[in-house]
């Protein structure tokens, strides 16, 4: 990664279950650690479930803000170690309604008056971590447009390839300047992660003439679903697992490019 980051990091696939919501919560984590203050926004808005996965009970979430009786920044929730002004390592969440599909149905103009909000919200964070749904329609696309840096999110399976290759595409098509890097997740070894980012990257060369820069692989790894099913925080669960470290490492990677851009 040679170029700067930005603060609103998306965090999408086109397929769905490859691992956006762990790699959006991992590198919540990850960042929070290197003591960032990290908001993580669920924009999974059909069937979000970051509160789900970490275990936690909002107060508040997007239900309530899309009904417009919350002003974004009231659904705000502490999550892992307290409030991100408490404790190195705790981070805030923006949580949206597990299950309930209720938020399914948000239009494109909606997801933009989201984006907006957020954006506005962005200031007080040195990082957003914006975890979106499987897809590439309109309302997503809106979403992804408005952060800084979109991650796209890849396995070696054929049909993740595919359906990222249609994110990216369509993103692209809505925003010719849009550079989404990739991410590998469930990857057998580091060196088959690299292998299948180029894979990647070859195809968008030949057919979108766009080079897709490598943020870095995630090992499949048993303290992942472990994790999930206890509804921990993975650094909460397995702070020295495999997956924790490749979270670690690409959090690195991606502050490194930000701190290019302080230079
Ligand atoms: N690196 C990994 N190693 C092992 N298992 C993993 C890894 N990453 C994800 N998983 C498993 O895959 C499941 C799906 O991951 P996750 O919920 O993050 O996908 P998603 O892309 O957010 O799905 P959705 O499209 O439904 O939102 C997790 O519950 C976990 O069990
Ligand atoms: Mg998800």
């Amino acid at each position: 990664m040679n170029r700067p980051l930005g603060r609103m990091i998306a965090v999408a696939s086109g397929k769905g279950g490859v691992g956006k919501t762990v790699v959006a919560a991992g590198l919540a984590q990850a960042f929070a650690r290197r003591g960032e203050r990290v908001l993580l926004f669920d924009g999974d808005l059909g069937m979000a479930n970051v509160d789900v996965q970490l275990g936690l009970t909002p107060a508040a979430d997007l239900g309530a803000v899309i009904a417009g009786r919350t002003p974004l920044d009231g659904a705000i929730s502490p999550a892992m170690g307290g409030s991100i002004r408490a404790s190195r390592g705790g981070f805030d969440v923006i949580a949206g309604r597990s299950g309930s599909g209720a938020l399914a149905g948000v239009s494109a103009e909606q997801a933009g008056r989201l984006a907006t909000a957020l954006s506005a919200v962005s200031l007080s964070y040195d990082r957003v971590l914006m975890d979106l749904a499987a897809g590439a329609g309109p309302s997503l696309l809106r979403m992804a447009a408005a952060a800084d840096d979109v991650l796209a999110v890849v396995t070696s399976e054929p049909t993740a390839m595919t359906d990222a290759y249609a994110f990216v595409k369509m993103l692209r098509m809505r925003d010719e300047g849009a550079a989404p890097m990739v991410a590998v997740n469930l990857a057998e070894s580091r060196a088959h992660g690299e292998r299948v980012h180029e894979g990647f990257a070859k195809t968008c060369r030949s057919f979108l003439d766009f080079d897709p820069a490598f943020a870095g692989p995630i090992r499949r790894d048993p303290a992942v679903p472990a994790s999930v099913r206890r509804q921990q925080g993975l650094f909460e669960h397995a702070p020295d697992c495999k997956a924790a470290a490749d979270i670690t490492a690409m959090a690195a990677a991606l502050a490194g490019a930000t701190a290019v851009r302080a230079a």
